[in-house]
């Protein structure tokens, strides 16, 4: 009897850090656009970053390696999430690893040391869902800053984007920061809840693997929507000087962003746009 050739299973990676990495953060273009801003404001490189809700610290350790004068410092709630980050992003540092400092705890509470540019991306800080809070943040953030020192935030918006909807899109196999291939997977964004009246505004994430395996909820969010003026107007109540605004050129051929963010003082509005706003001290 001729026994039937076994399938072969799919090899995947089911941590949900790795598929978060691979899927959401984008840190190389990130850092690109905050060294390009700060060179074009202050004609000269950064060289200390502060990430805010770091999380594994992905983005602080890609600084870290981009050149030997660079350091960084690393502030997030969640001790086992930077625990994370200890074991798979700081560990591959090797020696420059003492270059970057990770602290836990809340980013309102943390104004030392003075760094040159601090980024609080993937629109973490829409965590503060009060006014006074996130002014609370700003300030905190603006105190932390050198006096030639600026405030890099995402954020989206777009008469399609205060609703309920669901996105879905196809992440290609990657290798991550510590060398662990990570095949081709599914990413899905839920907004799952809008409220008008509050602002509340819920989201998920799921993935699904090669292999039909589903991680539902890998990661949940409840935040508020802030829009881009009312993010403009508390930064100024904080203090900042001048703020700029960057969104992306939306391509029709690939019906999705071209990846180049220029500076607007207007823009027409679309269903959805991504954008930075840069804050200086
Ligand atoms: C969406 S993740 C950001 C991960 C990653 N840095 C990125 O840019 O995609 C949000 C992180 O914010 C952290 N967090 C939430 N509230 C915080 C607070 N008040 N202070 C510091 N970290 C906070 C959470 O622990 C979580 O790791």
């Amino acid at each position: 009897m001729s026994k039937k050739p076994k399938k072969k299973k799919r090899s995947v990676v089911r941590d949900p850090h790795y598929l978060y990495e691979c899927s959401v953060q984008s840190t190389d273009p990130d850092l690109d656009f905050a060294e390009k801003t700060f060179r074009r404001r202050f004609g000269r490189p950064f060289r200390h970053l502060r990430e805010d809700f770091c999380g594994t610290a992905a983005l602080a350790c890609t600084w870290i390696l981009r050149d030997e004068a660079n350091r960084a410092l690393g502030v997030d709630l969640d001790g086992p999430t930077l625990a994370w980050g200890r074991e798979h992003n700081v560990a591959a540092l090797g020696e420059a690893e003492d270059r970057l400092e990770l602290v836990q705890d809340d980013v309102r509470a943390v104004s030392r040391p003075r760094v040159d540019v601090t980024m609080a991306l993937n629109f973490s800080y829409w965590i503060f869902t009060e006014r006074a809070a996130l002014l609370d943040y700003f300030r905190t953030a603006r105190r932390g800053l050198k006096p030639d020192g600026m405030l890099v935030l995402d954020l989206f918006g777009g008469t399609e984007s205060m609703m309920e909807s669901e996105e879905s899109r196809k992440i290609d196999a990657s290798v991550t920061f510590d060398g662990t291939r990570v095949p081709g997977f599914r990413y899905e964004w839920e907004q799952a809840r809008y409220d008008p009246i509050t602002g509340a505004f819920v989201c998920h994430i799921h993935f699904k693997l090669r292999d039909g395996t589903k991680l539902r909820k890998a990661f949940s969010y409840e935040w508020r929507f802030w829009t881009l003026p009312e993010i403009r107007e508390l930064l100024l109540e904080a203090g900042f000087e001048e703020i700029e605004v960057y969104t992306d050129d939306w391509d029709d051929f690939l019906d999705d962003s071209n990846g180049v963010y220029r500076r607007r003082k207007t823009f027409d509005n679309e269903g959805v746009w991504v954008g930075y706003l840069v804050a200086f001290r």
